[in-house]
């Protein structure tokens, strides 16, 4: 079964296509790149995965469910789905708090979220800060933070936009280990969108290349940079393409 499944999804707002007819399927346990230049439609479509948004047409599946439904049945099914945002926002308060909240929504006791937030923030190298308030964060730290409040929960699909962005080195370190640490040892899938090459080559199994909201090509990372089948592809992938 697919973690995901998107048959022949279409957005758009006031006019203007920002995704087209696109089918894609997020294998279990796997990690699917989703590349493309700044505009062709990467956040809208994690964001209609994550089930923020809804399609024009088309329908997702998670977990083998219709994501269609009552309001009721998609917020139900949005649990099974933790996204980090490229500017994720916080809570205005502690870190701690940030990162047992949906634990507590979920209705965990209080030692459980204890242990399982304090691990987590272990992951994410934050331990010392768990008592500092969200705002005073450096924009590296913020994000392990969220990316925290993402793992935490043990989401089956794992949504990164960008996460790590204007990140320096030591900090975009950190966050891919976790992602992978979480796809291999939870077998969390995940989906990352980015317009940086090196970052999905380091970490997906598969890239989906997306322009001007369509799909152009998907295949095996490895044979998609060596061997690109599509001219758009290959002009993007070289660096030839200008946006
Ligand atoms: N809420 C919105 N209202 C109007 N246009 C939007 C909205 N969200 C996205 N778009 C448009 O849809 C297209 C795709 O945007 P986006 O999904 O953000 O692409 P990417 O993440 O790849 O940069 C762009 O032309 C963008 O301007
Ligand atoms: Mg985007």
């Amino acid at each position: 079964m697919s973690a995901v499944t998107i048959n022949g999804i279409s957005k758009t707002f006031d006019g203007k296509v920002a995704v087209k007819e696109v089918n894609l399927d997020l294998r279990d346990g796997e990690v699917l790149g989703i590349v493309g230049p700044s505009g062709s439609g990467k956040t809208t479509l994690l964001r209609l995965v994550s089930l923020l948004i809804h399609p024009d047409s088309g329908i997702i599946t998670i977990q083998g469910v219709n994501a269609e439904g009552s309001q009721e049945h998609r917020r139900r099914l949005r649990t099974q789905t933790a996204m980090v945002f490229q500017y994720s926002a916080l809570f205005d308060t502690n870190i701690f708090n940030n990162v047992a909240l949906g634990l507590k929504i979920r209705g965990f006791g209080k030692r459980e979220i204890e242990t399982r937030v304090r691990d987590m923030l272990g992951l994410v190298k934050l331990s010392e800060l768990e008592k500092r308030r969200a705002n005073t964060l450096s924009g590296g730290e913020a994000q392990r933070v969220a990316l925290a409040r993402a793992l935490v929960v043990q989401p089956k699909v794992l949504l990164l936009d960008e996460a790590t962005a204007n990140l320096d080195p030591k900090n975009v370190e950190i966050i891919e280990g976790l992602v992978r640490r979480a796809n291999v040892e939870s077998r969390t899938s995940v989906i990352i969108a980015t317009h940086n090459l090196n970052q999905a080559r380091r970490l997906a199994t598969r890239i989906a290349f997306l322009l001007d909201g369509e799909l152009v090509e998907v295949g095996d990372t490895a044979e998609i940079y060596a061997n690109p089948k599509d001219e758009r592809t290959a002009a993007f992938i070289a660096g030839r393409m200008v946006w």
